[in-house]
């Protein structure tokens, strides 16, 4: 089983952005991580971040031959981006949406995801952890498929 774990815009700055909100890990240690537990679940992880919307939806696009399953973060483009919501919905390999903080808690135009609607499911406000539990749900749906 292959998981794409997909990061969008300014996530490459995590440990040193705004701490106080998104926790002191940096991007490398959150993927060590993820790629600890996928271990442990078996699976085979990959990663890409980006800070251009069209490389997101272009990855997305590749991804329904290669991975089985997308954990993504897509930060600020949540808020705004259809062409990433068309993507994820012609995209075969089911999406979770993961988010560090809670979104909820913050500024009202956080409170909208335009994302989510193409994804099984979202996960927030865990910090790094949020990434963990994404992969652990993901990997359990595409076992129940199987
Ligand atoms: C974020 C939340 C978004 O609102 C914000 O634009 C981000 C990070 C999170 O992980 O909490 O860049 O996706």
């Amino acid at each position: 089983m292959k998981i794409l774990v997909l990061n969008g815009p300014n996530l490459q700055m995590l440990g040193e952005r705004q701490p106080e909100i998104y926790g002191k890990a940096g991007l490398g240690e959150i993927i060590r991580q993820v790629r600890e537990r996928g271990r442990e679940l078996g699976v085979e992880i990959d990663d890409f971040q980006s800070n251009d919307e069209g490389a997101l939806v272009t990855k997305i696009g590749e991804s329904s031959k290669i991975y089985d399953g997308i954990i993504f973060n897509p930060a600020a483009y949540t808020h705004t981006s259809i062409a990433l919501l068309d993507a994820l919905s012609a995209c075969r390999a089911p999406c979770v949406e993961v988010h560090l903080s809670n979104v909820h808690k913050r500024e009202e135009f956080r409170h909208v995801s335009v994302t989510a609607a193409g994804c099984v499911g979202q996960i927030m406000g865990f910090g790094a952890r949020s990434y963990l539990l994404g992969l652990e749900a993901l990997v359990a749906i595409l076992r129940e498929k199987r």
